[in-house]
């Protein structure tokens, strides 16, 4: 019973701190379609402005949604220095994933624009 309400009080002061927030995992590896595989390399969330990153990955594969909002994308780069646009991964559903190799990653969410200009 202890237990159970310990995480029920923590249930009720969590939404405030995810509250629209989104993660993005990125991976080395694709494995079958829908998964990622191998090593992780990294997190992407946005941060308080509504855009996370960018950030350069090395040999990243795959990119796959941790923590969902549906207000949020990630934008895919080929290049570390983020450009070329290579795909992009909507934030909406947990554990949805995109394949694709990519080399930067920038999150947009709600109406601010991503990176866009390149
Ligand atoms: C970004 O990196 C790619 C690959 O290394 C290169 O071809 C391109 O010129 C770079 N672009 C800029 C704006 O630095
Ligand atoms: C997003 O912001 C721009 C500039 O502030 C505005 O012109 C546009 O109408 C907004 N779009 C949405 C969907 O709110």
């Amino acid at each position: 019973m202890q237990y159970f309400s310990t995480f029920a009080a923590m249930l009720a002061v969590a939404p405030a701190v995810v509250l629209s927030s989104v993660t993005f995992a990125i991976y080395l590896g694709a494995d079958q379609p829908g998964d990622c595989t191998g090593e992780e390399l990294g997190k992407v969330t946005q941060s308080i402005d509504g855009t996370g990153g960018p950030e350069a990955f090395e040999n990243a594969a795959c990119i796959q949604v941790e923590s969902p909002d549906a207000c949020c994308t990630a934008v895919l780069y080929q290049h570390s220095n983020c450009t070329r646009v290579v795909g992009s991964l909507d934030g909406e559903i947990k554990a949805s994933v995109l394949q694709v190799d990519f080399g930067c990653v920038q999150v947009s969410c709600g109406n601010v624009s991503a990176t866009g200009s390149r």
